[in-house]
């Protein structure tokens, strides 16, 4: 756009360095204490261990979702698409304090959950996904993301929605998640209802939900050798979900 200016000035042309557009499309980040990492038990008594991804990984993990978005069954395709470009607003830095969980069993990438915080007390869930079916892994790292918010992050909402009816049936229905009132509320992901848990909730239901649903807790306190084992990721040799 252009306007005639309104007095004369010395330099007709203004020049920015693109470092200094950075931090106006950026913004700042909120100081988010990180996730501790965890184990828990899988119902066929292997360990899955749940870290934060490393910024280092994210190519891995987009080449990997790349092939997992071809998987038109159950909401893969759409779940996948969404993912990918997800993890790559991480990586170039166009997402506002996102967090990005792994599930590695012996080190094979078995399961995903991120999110976002829209403020010190919101927090927006993304996506679940299961690279690893028929273990619940699903389940877990879903849990995981709400624990972190309600119980590490000092969150006092959770807002979901849901694009599968596995999810909705997981965790909709499987944590009994009320709703917004729609359309008056909207869900970033394609302004679909608002699912939501209060800490208030969670404290009185569904912090209990990851024991009835695999039989087992998240443990915090991490060998060093289960450390060891997934330090580095290797992706499933296909895509088998
Ligand atoms: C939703 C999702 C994360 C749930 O993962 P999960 O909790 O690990 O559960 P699964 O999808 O593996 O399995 C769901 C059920 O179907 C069965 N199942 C489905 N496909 C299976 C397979 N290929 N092998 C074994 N079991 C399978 C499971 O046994 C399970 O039954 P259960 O309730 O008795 O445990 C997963 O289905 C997924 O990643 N879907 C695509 C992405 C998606 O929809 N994400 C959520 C967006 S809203």
């Amino acid at each position: 756009m252009r306007l005639e200016t309104p007095c004369e000035v010395t330099h007709n042309q203004l020049t920015f360095d693109v470092e200094e557009i950075e931090p106006i499309l950026q913004g700042p980040a909120m100081d988010i204490k990180p996730w501790p990492g965890a184990t828990i038990q899988l119902k066929d008594g292997r360990t899955m261990y749940i870290r934060e991804a490393k910024m280092e990984e994210a190519p891995l993990m987009m080449e990997y979702v790349m092939k997992v978005m071809q998987t038109t069954h159950d909401f893969y395709d759409i779940v996948g698409a969404r993912v990918y470009a997800e993890i790559l607003g991480w990586y170039r830095k166009r997402l506002k304090d996102p967090y990005t969980l792994v599930g590695l069993v012996d080190g094979e990438w078995a399961g995903f959950a991120n999110g976002r915080l829209m403020n010190k007390d919101i927090n927006i869930s993304l996506h679940t996904m299961a690279l690893m079916r028929g273990a619940r892994v699903g389940a877990i790292m879903y849990y995981a993301k709400a624990f972190y918010g309600f119980e590490l992050l000092g969150n006092t909402e959770w807002w979901a929605t849901y694009e599968s009816y596995n999810g909705w049936m997981r965790w909709g229905v499987g944590m009994a998640q009320p709703s917004y009132p729609w359309p008056e509320y909207q869900h970033e992901l394609g302004g679909a209802r608002v699912y939501y848990v209060t800490k208030a909730y969670w404290d009185a239901r569904v912090k209990e939900y990851v024991r009835q649903m695999v039989g087992a807790d998240l443990v915090f306190d991490v060998p060093d050798e289960i450390i060891k084992a997934n330090e580095t990721m290797h992706l499933p040799d296909d895509v088998t979900v």
